[in-house]
């Protein structure tokens, strides 16, 4: 089926669609040989061979949309030069090749949505959506109602305040307590900075939920396949 070029580069997750725009006008893709910087031109992803810097695209098939638990101890790059696992390793039966949409730090556990399809994807990270992410942080000894206030008023950091976010305390222990932290920005480490800003020092750090998905009571390294209703309806968690 004849497609436009910016959508066959989106939908292959070499860039955005308006990124996409971006390398067709400098003239990095080709279309059978020929290069082309017309926006708008339409290509076959089947038939027609279409390059990026000189590299195929290859057309998607079978779009699949996963939620993974991911253990602690994984990385949600797709290679690591020290070795360290993998989310993906994790992932070997679903016979696709699919990345992480955003990432988790090695060390944080929990919900992860991987997909091979770079149109979602870029359309989810894309900060219209603003898509709240729930954590549960088990911290060091007990929170204070005035470290509650500042994590949900916005907390400074070096790349600027926070924006108001929901925070509870869960459990109280004696030495450690569950605090849940719903967010919607992705800035690195975020919730870590958060807590550290205001003196709590994170032991663990889980999400529990992204939009309307939860982890439920699933495991670590455990996944699930999501529905096409569940992929579209985290599109549809707009500003
Ligand atoms: N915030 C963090 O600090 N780390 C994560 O992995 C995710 C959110």
């Amino acid at each position: 089926m004849l497609e436009r070029l910016q959508k066959i580069l989106s939908q292959a997750g070499i860039a955005s669609r308006r990124e996409a725009e971006t390398i067709i006008t400098a003239g990095r893709v080709a279309v059978n040989g020929t290069v082309v910087t017309e926006l708008g031109t339409k290509a076959d992803p089947d038939t027609d061979r279409i390059t990026c810097d000189g590299k195929p695209i290859k057309p998607v098939s079978r779009k699949v949309y996963i939620l993974l638990y991911k253990p602690a101890g994984y990385m949600t790059t797709l290679k690591d030069p020290e070795g360290r696992p993998l989310v993906t390793d994790l992932l070997k039966k679903v016979g696709a090749r699919v990345f992480p949409v955003g990432r988790l730090d090695y060390n944080t556990e929990g919900l992860l949505l991987l997909t091979n399809d770079g149109a979602w994807a870029n359309n989810l990270a894309h900060p219209r959506h603003e898509v709240d992410k729930e954590y549960m942080v088990k911290v060091q000894g007990a929170v204070s109602d005035e470290q509650l206030k500042r994590l949900v008023s916005g907390v400074e950091l070096e790349d600027g305040l926070t924006a108001p976010a929901a925070a509870r305390v869960v459990h109280e222990g004696d030495k450690t307590s569950w605090i849940s932290i719903t967010i919607h920005e992705g800035r690195f480490r975020q919730v870590r900075r958060m807590c550290s800003a205001v003196g709590l020092s994170v032991v663990r750090l889980k999400r529990v939920g992204y939009g309307p998905l939860e982890l439920g009571t699933m495991k670590p390294g455990e996944y699930r396949l999501l529905t096409p209703r569940e992929a579209e309806k985290l599109l549809a968690t707009k500003k």
